[in-house]
């Protein structure tokens, strides 16, 4: 497939929607190894990937239904259970974790936050080249201080994306694009 073709497209069919098969282990590796290929403004590598399979899926959403009920416990039990939920469609969830360097001045978190972006967007793009689905969520979890220290992040990390890969159970619909010729504008100097 073209890389046009694969561009227009790309499209993310919602984490309830996937399901087994997931990405075999050479395949992972592939999707990784093109994840990484970003234009990354002084070479930095601000980021890196947690990945979450199997079992460990349920026991992350164990942990974000315990913490809803530990806040609030007369949440209502199907936001609880939608929280249980979120992690156990997809065989393969990549965690992608900024992670800026600090140390030098050079380039801008911003840029830096920027790669990130790139990395979790080329992942999309890589798993749907080999034939799988995916998509890109954050949610409440990717926000929250206990869940991302419990998932190992360091003080400085944020978490970029969950990319939920898997196979699609059915095919999505196609959403309205926007219409890039009404997003132009031209600078006349
Ligand atoms: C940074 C980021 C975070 C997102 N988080 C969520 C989310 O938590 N929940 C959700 O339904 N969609 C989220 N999305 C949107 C989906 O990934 C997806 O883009 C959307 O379902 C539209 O599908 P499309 O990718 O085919 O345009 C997020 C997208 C981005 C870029």
């Amino acid at each position: 497939m073209s890389l046009l073709k694969l561009l227009n497209e790309r499209r993310s069919v919602p984490s309830r929607q996937l399901g087994e098969p997931g990405p075999t282990p050479v395949e992972l590796d592939a999707l990784l190894e093109a994840a990484v290929r970003v234009p990354d403004h002084g070479k930095l590598v601000p980021f890196r990937f947690i990945l979450i399979r199997g079992e460990a899926r349920l026991h992350l959403g164990n942990l974000l239904a315990r913490t809803t009920l530990a806040r609030n416990p007369d949440t209502a039990p199907a936001l609880v259970e939608k929280d249980r939920d979120r992690f156990s469609f997809a065989p393969l969830i990549v965690a992608v974790v900024f992670s800026p360097d600090d140390q030098q001045s050079k380039v801008p978190a911003q840029e830096q936050l920027l790669t990130a972006g790139c990395v979790a967007y080329n992942l999309l793009l890589a798993a749907q080249g080999l034939g799988y689905s995916a998509q890109w969520l954050t949610g409440w979890a990717a926000y929250d201080a206990e869940i991302l220290t419990a998932l190992g992040l360091k003080n400085n990390e944020r978490l970029a994306a969950f990319v939920h890969i898997g196979s699609a159970k059915e095919a999505a619909p196609e959403r309205l694009r926007p219409d890039h010729r009404s997003l132009i504008s031209e600078w006349q100097g």
